[in-house]
């Protein structure tokens, strides 16, 4: 069976490191590995400049349909663009691992923990408005039914991986409405699968994540939470080069690293490939091909260890190199 790939490369490293994840892709394709198609397509400012459209009808369309996407970023468009694809493949979660890796220089080598974060609501629901030239709000969006479906795949997920418990990240003592619903539904479906659940403030989740990341494990938490403490843990096992994700939907799915278009280093060829990498592994993952997902990971693990690596993680490789290194060990 071919599998149809919508490659979506974006602005700035993104149109670095998501070849790089493609030829990974290739490199453990065929007999009697998974076949794919990849059509690529355009999103992001440079397109937006263009036609005014920062993610055209084309691009929305193919992520719909496509068995997979892959993503890389945008960048001033990234909201115009990444909400909506989200959005095109249905996704309600949006799964970052963070992890170190052995023989990388990090602040907390011991740092193994997924955030499932809600991924259609929350801040990023997208109702802000400009009342008088002083006065702007949002409004925050929570339900039942987002909560209810998180914790779901929450229990799923902690089940698949032979656990019995996750956390529940919140700040409902203050916004006792929204994250209180958030909290109450979440909850109330672990306990009726049996799931243990452990409730942890936002606030004082970042200094005990920070003290002891051993303590954590599997971290639900709603949309901003879970993408601002993702990236903090990033800053624990090596930087936004490391992290992958996926944001996962009934039928659908997109990968894409958790990093942005890294202006700062767009364009030296010395961007990390490795999140982009480990996204491609969990798209692999996602069409059913684990064995593959697991060599890809244990590919970038070595490379990880024995270099080369890129000037992130304080090595002098190229974008280039460290994939033909991962490559080579496939
Ligand atoms: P960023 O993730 O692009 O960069 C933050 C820092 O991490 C920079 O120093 C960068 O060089 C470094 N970094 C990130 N990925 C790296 C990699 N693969 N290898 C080596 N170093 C890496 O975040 P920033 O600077 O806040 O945002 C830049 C642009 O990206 C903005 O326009 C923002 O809107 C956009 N963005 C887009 C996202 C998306 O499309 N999903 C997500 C986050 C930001
Ligand atoms: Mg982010």
């Amino acid at each position: 069976m071919t599998h149809e790939i919508v490659v979506i490369p974006g602005d700035g490293i993104g149109g670095e490191v998501v070849p790089a994840a493609v030829e990974v892709l290739e490199a453990v394709a065929g007999d009697p590995g998974p076949e794919f198609e990849f059509a690529e397509y355009e999103a992001g400012d440079r397109v937006a400049e263009a036609t005014g459209q920062a993610l055209p009808d084309a691009t929305y369309d193919a992520a719909a349909a496509a068995d997979a996407t892959l993503f890389g970023a945008a960048g001033d468009t990234a909201a115009d663009v990444i909400l909506p694809l989200r959005e095109a493949v249905g996704s309600f979660v949006n799964v970052r691992p963070a992890r170190a890796y052995p023989g990388v220089d990090v602040v907390r080598p011991e740092t193994d923990l997924v955030f499932l974060r809600e991924n259609t609501e929350g801040v990023y629901a997208g109702h802000e408005n400009r009342l008088s030239e002083d006065l702007s709000t949002l409004t925050r969006v929570v339900t039942t039914s987002a909560s209810e479906r998180l914790a779901e795949f929450a229990c799923d997920y902690v089940a698949e991986r032979g656990g019995d418990a996750f956390q529940v990240v919140h700040k409902a003592n203050v916004m006792r409405e929204t994250d209180g619903r958030f909290r109450d539904g979440v909850v109330g479906v672990a306990e009726e699968r049996g799931v243990d659940t452990e409730e942890v403030l936002m606030d004082a989740f970042a200094t005990r994540v920070c003290l002891d990341p051993t303590e954590f494990d599997v971290v639900v938490c709603p949309n901003l939470a879970g993408d601002v403490l993702s990236d903090l843990a990033a800053g624990l096992v090596g930087g936004l080069g490391l992290l992958p994700s996926a944001n996962i939907g009934p039928e659908n799915a997109l990968f894409e690293p958790v990093h942005g278009t890294a202006p700062d280093i767009a364009g030296e060829g010395v961007a990390n490939p490795c999140a982009a990498v480990l996204s491609a592994a969990m798209l692999l993952d996602h069409l059913g091909y684990g064995s593959e997902g697991d060599r890809v990971r244990e590919s970038v693990e070595g490379v990880l260890a024995d270099g080369p690596r890129t000037p992130d993680l304080g090595g002098e490789g190229t974008t280039e190199a460290v994939t033909g290194a991962i490559i080579d060990r496939l």
